[in-house]
């Protein structure tokens, strides 16, 4: 079994890695994609996680203006993935061991485990409670919690490029 950084190596040294590596606008142009895809991935989810505490959009019932939003969300979030790797690619032997991308990775795990849990949660009886204000405690905590995990992903995606 090869180790760590023989992996990362190796992914670096793949043709995508190198073609971008070498590239003087796929890297900038990758960047800028991921930043204009995570705006939306993080202000999307804000809209939601701002009216779960009641702080916007109060007169929307949170299950429709779910329904409305979580597409663009999951779509912004498909468009980040694919930036972000393709980035990752061009220079996986630093990425790989650089504490700033392994701690935004931890923060987007706890931040979707947050949402699963929500979404099995209260949101599951989300037709009682969907436009009521006060929303229940649960989906207050489960709002407030994502905007301070996305807000943290955003600061550790910011810290890698200072700490490379
Ligand atoms: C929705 C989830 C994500 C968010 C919110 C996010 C956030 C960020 C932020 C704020 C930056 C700094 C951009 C800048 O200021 O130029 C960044 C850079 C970066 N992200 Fe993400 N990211 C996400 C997903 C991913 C994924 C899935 C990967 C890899 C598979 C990834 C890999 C990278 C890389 C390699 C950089 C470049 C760092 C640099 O050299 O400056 N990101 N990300």
């Amino acid at each position: 079994m090869p180790d760590y950084q023989t992996i990362l190596q190796a992914i670096q040294d793949s043709p995508p890695g190198q073609a971008i590596a070498s590239s003087p606008w796929m890297f900038p142009t990758l960047e800028t994609a991921h930043v204009v895809a995570l705006s939306l991935v993080v202000g999307s989810i804000a809209m939601l996680d701002l009216r779960l505490l009641g702080l916007g959009w109060r007169t929307h019932p949170v299950d429709r203006l779910a329904r409305q939003i979580l597409p663009w969300t999951w779509w912004a979030f498909s468009a980040a993935i694919v930036t972000g790797a393709l980035m990752f690619v061009s220079n996986a032997t630093l990425y790989g061991v650089n504490l700033a991308f392994q701690l935004k990775f931890a923060l987007i795990a706890l931040a979707g485990f947050n949402m699963i849990y929500f979404h099995k949660t209260a949101f599951a009886r989300v037709a009682e409670w969907g436009g009521a204000l006060p929303t229940p405690p649960a989906a207050r905590i489960a709002g407030a919690a994502s905007l301070v995990f996305w807000a943290s992903v955003v600061a550790a995606g910011r810290w890698i490029g200072f700490t490379l």
